[in-house]
């Protein structure tokens, strides 16, 4: 068939160079980079199991949707939820007042006490709110999405306060918005931040970059610095923003058994660090053995939906039904590990410390878990629980 051939040879070409087109167009849309991760840290030393936080009392279960940040403050405790919700909830978890953002979707992923009357609440796909829970107010203060001097922000995710007048928060990418967040991970890229923003003058700063997918932030008691948490990178960096080390940056932990969250500070003074999700101790996930391979994360990327991308790379993150948090010292020494082996509390994106109980969120469970520190300090002591 000497037609069929003739006409076959250069409609194949061109099919050809058309592909070639488009892949080459789309990689451009990717900045993909090696990242390689450490094998997971064993169970022992520190970080050998224990039950300190199994079999603890469930608060509000099935009443309340993902509240991944906590304040506790006398009997009361605040929270934001993943629909949107800003409660006050009295300790027996029975009294509340809930207050909206009335935007959907809307997930809250941090809340802190700004001043005497105020809250301010982050939720990544709206952006900043204030809150004040005797008025109802609930306002908008900074959205996602914004473009101030060419600096968008696109995931915010955790928020501290420094004075009445100034937040620091954390934006998981300067690249992807909310849609897209798997493409964070995929491209294993330096692109998150964090900004310092003034309530009064709405003025925004680039204080820190090149962080991989920005996470929990805490400001620590020297008032110059700050901790971050690189959830992917499965570590915590440690950056000062002021007084003699200004611009000094460094690594506060590294080769994490899991993937931190919000980092919060506990009533004597140490640094809670919870493992939003856990990395399995004896077998890397795909997107760490990935890490090495650019060529084909980048290949992933561009033949398959990103909306499939999303719930294989969460299920990569959060799968393993494992409650872990490390408490560390300031300079950076592990303290010990809490664990809940059983998983009843897992994704734990947040330790909130009131000196006598420690409240437990978690972006995705329907309860929060209220440990009994008096109880957790018997069970880290009692032998029989830690040869498990
Ligand atoms: C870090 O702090 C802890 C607790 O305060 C202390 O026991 C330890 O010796 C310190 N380590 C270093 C290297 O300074
Ligand atoms: C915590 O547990 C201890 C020991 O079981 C108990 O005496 C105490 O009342 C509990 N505290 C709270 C606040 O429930």
């Amino acid at each position: 068939m000497p037609i069929c051939s003739s006409w076959w040879i250069p409609i194949s070409a061109l099919c050809v160079i058309f592909v070639g087109i488009f892949v080459s167009r789309l990689s451009d849309d990717f900045k993909v980079e090696i990242f390689i991760w450490q094998t997971p840290p064993k169970y022992e030393n520190e970080l050998r199991r224990n039950k300190a936080l199994a079999n603890e009392e469930i608060l509000m279960k099935g009443d309340i949707l993902g509240p991944e940040s906590i304040v506790v403050e006398g009997e009361m405790f605040y929270t934001g939820t993943m629909d949107g919700k800003l409660l006050r909830v009295e300790k027996d978890g029975l009294k509340k007042k809930i207050l909206k953002t009335n935007l959907t979707p809307s997930i809250i992923l941090g809340i802190r006490r700004l001043n005497k009357n105020y809250f301010v609440a982050i939720d990544m796909f709206n952006g900043i709110f204030i809150v004040n829970f005797d008025t109802g107010e609930v306002k908008l203060l900074l959205q996602t999405g914004t473009n101030i001097n060419g600096f968008q922000i696109n995931i915010p995710n955790d928020l501290d306060i420094l004075d009445e007048n100034t937040i620091f928060f954390s934006d998981v990418s300067s690249r992807w918005d909310t849609s897209h967040f798997s493409y964070c991970a995929l491209e294993s890229g330096f692109t998150g931040r964090v900004y310092k923003y003034q309530i009064s003058t709405q003025e925004l700063e680039l204080v820190l970059d090149k962080i991989f997918c920005a996470n929990g932030i805490q400001i620590l008691p020297d008032r110059q610095s700050f901790l971050v948490s690189e959830m992917c990178a499965a570590r915590v960096t440690k950056y000062y923003f002021t007084g003699p080390q200004k611009g000094h940056r460094e690594i506060f932990v590294d080769n994490l058994p899991g993937y931190p969250d919000n980092i919060r500070l506990s009533n004597t003074g140490t640094v809670y660090v919870p493992m939003g999700g856990v990395r399995h101790p004896d077998m890397s996930s795909y997107i760490e053995i990935l890490g090495p391979y650019s060529w084909l994360r980048r290949m992933i990327m561009q033949i398959i939906p990103v909306k499939w991308l999303n719930s294989w790379v969460y299920n990569q993150l959060f799968s393993i039904k494992y409650g872990l948090v490390l408490e560390y010292a300031l300079n950076g020494t592990l303290l010990r590990s809490l664990h809940d082996p059983c998983g009843v509390a897992h994704k734990i994106s947040q330790v909130t410390d009131d000196g006598t109980n420690l409240y437990l969120g978690s972006f995705e469970n329907d309860f929060i878990v209220k440990v009994n520190k008096t109880e957790m300090e018997r069970k880290l002591l009692t032998k029989e629980d830690t040869n498990l």
